[in-house]
């Protein structure tokens, strides 16, 4: 069973995302994979509604920490909740990168996700000049450590860890085989060192960055690539549909 959950970022409209959860309603209903879609927080009551006694898991792309107060424009855990939201993606590159979010506040929307019983998806990668300048172990062992600070280990098996590298998102060039399935071993060796857990595959990795439906069977089949967190192929469920029902 691999995990294929579809990133629409800020795209579709409320009628194309009607007629998209009609398409992918048959389609999960087919597959034997975990298949999800985090969208838009306002659709997340359309989500509620059409994915409701269907296979199609849902989430938001985003959340605050915080419970309730002042905090213009931001949404809360329990607002998801609301809406059954049952995950959440957290430390998205885009979010790092546009609007400035750190490993601190990473680690904050973490542990009240967990608190609320939303599953994280944790995104770390790193950018283009850093893998160029061998720095990316070092990165991601930061960007895990801090999103992980405090987080006991009996919730680890509530998050999903997403491994993302930045210059491959939205960019057509997704990782190669290779260099995915030994990074995502590497995430997962880091995270096994921490809780002194034995067994790799306790820890859900998937791979993020143009994920296609060309390039899926090859990524997906490796054996520390436990799924994807799939932006532009997931946008059309003629494509995501592919990549879904790709046999390993
Ligand atoms: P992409 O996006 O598949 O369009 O590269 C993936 C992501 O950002 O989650």
């Amino acid at each position: 069973m691999k995990y294929l959950i579809g990133n629409h970022k800020m795209n579709l409209s409320e009628a194309e995302l009607k007629s998209y959860f009609k398409s992918l309603k048959k389609i999960a209903k087919n597959s034997s994979n975990f298949v999800g879609v985090c969208v838009p927080y306002v659709y997340l009551p359309l989500a509620n509604k059409m994915c409701k006694n269907t296979k199609i898991h849902y989430g938001a792309q985003n959340m605050f920490y915080e419970k309730n107060g002042a905090f213009t424009g931001e949404i809360s855990a329990d607002m998801l909740k609301d809406f059954n939201t049952e995950m959440v993606i957290i430390g998205h590159s885009e979010r790092r990168n546009i609007f400035k979010e750190t490993d601190e506040l990473v680690n904050k929307k973490v542990l009240s996700a967990l608190a609320n019983n939303l599953k994280p998806i944790i995104c770390v990668g790193e950018t283009k000049d850093e893998r160029e300048n061998k720095q990316t172990n070092k990165v991601l062992k930061t960007q895990i450590k801090k999103a992980l600070a405090n987080v006991e280990a009996q919730s680890l098996n509530q998050i999903i860890f997403a491994y993302e590298p930045v210059w491959a998102i939205g960019t057509g060039v997704s990782a190669t085989v290779e260099v995915a399935e030994k990074t995502i071993k590497f995430i997962k060796e880091i995270i096994a060192k921490m809780y002194d857990l034995q067994d790799l595959n306790k820890i859900i990795v998937l791979y993020g960055g143009s994920l296609n439906e060309k390039n899926g069977f090859e990524l997906l089949s490796q054996s520390h690539i436990d799924g994807g967190l799939i932006g532009g192929a997931s946008l059309k469920t003629e494509k995501f549909e592919k990549i879904i029902n790709i046999k390993i």
